[in-house]
């Protein structure tokens, strides 16, 4: 009997090769159908993030005196690299460094402003980079700048007069500020979140679920009367584990805040700690159970008012993290949560985006932590910067902005990572813009051994020609780095689709991401 468990294993791991290929004995099949559009794919899911945290500002998109930077501090290199990816939107100061920060500190002539403990990450900061640089900052990328208030430590009064000195066109006493600090015109900051992560312990000024709503409620009303047009992001859960009440935080955020605010944001970071490629790219279950969840939370408060204000889902913070997890250094410019990304985590910025595309009609900001050195896909030092195996699929799934996300059908060998349910090895998102009748198919194959051939056909016109973007490499651990950041680059070709009264064959390699850009006749 031991000796047959001891097999176990093995048979099990036998049977479900067995399966999978009789499973390939028919293609997959892809389906898809301009008509059936879930919603638009908002330019905003494209959004990134500026911390002050180890070297994401200081020594990454602002460094003062180097021969890199343009007459502001911004350096130039890194600015065409992130425009380079697309950003649509950046969000700022934080993170947990919001929860200590008063933007009172970072106004003003930079020699007289005051260096103060950053007491979220143990550094010091000298706030040379606040409020006026970071919105000029947000302006040379294109972006639109999204500011989150001090719902820690701070008060509702720094919040309202945060609004106004941005935003008020008249003469008051801080929009005169502004105007001699440099910016005559209001800047206009239309998005702003009501805190960040209050519901985690770690936070500085962390509450309870009603003593948060009670603040941002107070912080909404006062923020809208300083300028009415904007929009509203309330703290929801960036706490999952199995001992968070993360759907009771979040029923009570929606119930009591349903009225003032436009978006509730969720974090989300993962990793392949347990180094089991499959499994790790199986995370969309949880991401997309989250979104189901909170969904039908946002449906429940809003219910019985026709009226009501609608509210999105903004992941304002997502990416894979969790090598280093620790900073701790209380000095500028040594380094913190220099996250070094491989082929793998290039993979899941697919698996993230494909969920997001699938739920359009909910998700509507989405923002990679973060942009520079932390957690980040361009990463610097004095003399340059190199691209991080993250960064290609995060440009090319940018240029899907504006588009409709489609319902496409998929039905493929499916497979079973955990003790949870079953999903399918191929992963697919799809987007149609109308102008061009250009239909793009997000497919991400989560096989580590296995090619999957498909058949691919649309009720919408026959594909004349197809270009093919695929990130592929054999080395799932590939990495890059100084002098050596071409290693994992996506390849590009055309192909013209064979005869297609039944669609045409594809075949999607293992452990590979495809963007399939068909041109519908
Ligand atoms: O992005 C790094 C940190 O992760 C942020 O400061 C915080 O909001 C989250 O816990």
């Amino acid at each position: 009997m031991r000796r047959f468990l001891a097999f176990l294993p093995a048979l099990v791991l036998f049977q479900g090769s067995l399966e999978f290929l009789a499973a390939q004995s028919r293609p997959a099949v892809i389906k898809i159908d301009s008509d059936r559009v879930i919603g638009e794919v908002d330019a905003h899911l494209f959004g990134n993030f500026t911390e002050h945290l180890g070297r994401c500002i200081y020594g990454g998109i602002f460094e003062e005196g180097s021969p890199l930077a343009d007459e502001n501090g911004f350096r130039k290199d890194v600015l065409a690299a992130v425009q380079g990816l697309g950003v649509t939107m950046l969000r700022w100061p934080g993170g947990n460094f919001a929860s200590g920060y008063n933007w009172m500190d970072g106004i003003g002539p930079r020699d007289q402003r005051p260096a103060r403990r950053d007491d979220a990450w143990g550094a010091l900061e000298s706030n040379r980079f606040g409020t006026d640089e970071f919105l000029k900052y947000s302006e040379r990328v294109g972006a639109e700048p999204y500011l989150c208030i001090n719902a820690g430590l701070g008060s509702v009064d720094e919040a309202r007069k945060w609004v106004e000195y941005c935003n008020e066109p008249g003469k008051t006493y801080l929009a005169d500020l502004r105007r001699k600090n440099g910016h005559d015109k209001p800047w206009g900051v239309k998005y702003w979140g009501l805190g960040n992560e209050i519901d985690g312990p770690w936070q500085l000024g962390h509450k309870n679920a009603e003593d948060y709503a009670t603040f941002a409620l107070e912080a909404a009303k006062a923020m809208r009367r300083a300028d009415e047009s904007i929009q509203l992001i309330a703290s929801g859960s960036s706490n999952f584990g199995p001992d968070s009440d993360w759907v009771g935080w979040n029923r009570t955020v929606l119930d009591r805040l349903k009225t003032e605010i436009d978006y509730i944001s969720l974090h989300t970071y993962i990793g392949n700690r347990d180094n089991n490629f499959e499994k790790f790219l199986a995370v969309s279950r949880d991401i997309e159970d989250r979104i189901a969840v909170v969904e039908g939370q946002i449906k429940a408060a809003r219910v019985g008012n026709p009226n009501a204000r609608p509210i999105h889902i903004a992941f304002d913070e997502w990416n894979v993290w969790y090598r280093t997890l620790v900073s701790g250094e209380f000095n500028i410019g040594r380094t913190g949560l220099e996250e070094k990304y491989n082929f793998e985590d290039a993979l899941a910025m697919g698996m993230f985006f494909n969920s997001f595309i699938r739920h359009a009609d909910v998700v509507k900001m989405a923002n990679l932590a973060q942009l520079v050195n932390v957690i980040a896909p361009i990463f610097t030092n004095k003399q340059g910067l190199y691209l991080q195996t993250i960064y290609f699929p995060l440009a090319e799934y940018a240029k899907q902005r504006g588009h409709q996300s489609l319902d496409v059908f998929v039905q493929a060998p499916e497979y079973k990572p955990d003790s949870g349910r079953a999903l399918s090895y191929l992963d697919v998102s799809s987007t149609y813009d109308p102008k061009t009748r250009k239909v793009f198919l997000n497919v991400l194959n989560r096989s580590e051994k296995q090619d999957i051939a498909a058949q691919i056909s649309s009720v919408s016109g026959a594909v004349g020609s197809a270009n093919v973007w695929e990130l592929n490499h054999p080395d799932l651990k590939a990495t890059h780095t100084f002098g050596n950041d071409k290693v994992v680059r996506p390849v590009t070709r055309t192909f013209q689709p064979a005869a297609q009264d039944k669609g045409f064959g594809y075949t999607f390699p293992k452990h590979s991401l495809t963007i399939l850009t068909l041109q519908l006749n």
